[in-house]
């Protein structure tokens, strides 16, 4: 049904269909997902809440392609995704993802210029190019004049502003935002949400986890996990 791209239903951009994600842990499964359903639209900004432990975090790897579902369906723009390799999944991620992490996941040793420039040291942009673009990225997010200083010399806010940069080097179509304003002030969080509005303003659509509520309270939609399924 789903196979004609034009005709027909429009397809979900995003579509999760009885999702599972059962890890052994010696003689006990833990069911971190437990039959997730749900559909995104393009353009959407929704926040997934919920408390520790309830599968935020594996519901937005399985999504983002770092890992894989036990069973059940992950349909992005049509694409199965539940069933890529490793090397499929790499591609995924470099076309359409974006991250950003509750703990920024920078490389300490490297400049904010050479951080958001990492993702491209692996493909064939060449080192002028890649310079200039992490640049704009980076004054995008108004780092312009931070461009040659360490994570350690920089502010939490101001680390998770180049993770947001880095995250946008692939010009992904979707953002993925685990627990972003977790380690920030309300001030720094508050920056962040602001860039994240943006983002999607622009036309991205934004999947933010958050136990926040004042966080949820910002998206245009949400869903509440509890023990690794949908909670009404
Ligand atoms: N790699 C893993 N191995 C074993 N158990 C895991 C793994 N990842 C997550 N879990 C378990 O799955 C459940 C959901 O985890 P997670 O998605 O991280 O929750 P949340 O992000 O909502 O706090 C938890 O019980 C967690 O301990
Ligand atoms: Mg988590």
């Amino acid at each position: 049904m789903a196979s004609s791209p034009n005709g027909g239903s429009a397809e979900p951009f995003i579509e999760v269909t009885d999702l599972h994600r059962h890890f052994r842990m010696g003689r006990e499964v833990v069911r971190a997902l437990n039959g997730v359903s749900l559909t995104v639209q393009k353009g959407e900004f929704l926040g997934i809440s919920g408390p520790s432990g309830s599968g935020k975090s594996t519901l937005l790897y399985l999504l983002g392609g770092l890992d894989r579902p036990t069973s059940g369906s992950i349909r992005v723009q049509g694409q199965e995704i539940s069933g890529l390799d490793e090397d499929e999944r790499a591609e995924y991620r470099r076309e359409k993802i974006g991250f950003i992490f509750q703990m920024f996941n920078l490389m300490p040793t490297l400049t904010a210029l050479e951080n958001v420039e990492f993702p491209m040291f692996f493909s064939t942009v060449p080192p002028r190019e890649r310079q200039q673009k992490s640049r704009q990225l980076l004054e995008l997010v108004g780092l312009g004049e931070r461009i040659d200083h360490r994570p350690t010399e920089l502010s939490g806010g101001q680390q998770q502003r180049v993770a947001i940069a880095r995250a946008l080097v692939n010009d992904p179509a979707i953002i993925l935002a685990d627990e972003p304003t977790g380690n920030l002030d309300s001030r720094a969080g508050g920056e962040v949400m602001e860039l994240l509005h943006e983002l999607n303003r622009q036309g991205r659509t934004v999947i933010i986890v958050s136990h926040d509520p004042a966080v949820i309270a910002q998206t245009s939609r949400s869903i509440h996990l509890h023990d690794g399924c949908i909670q009404r």
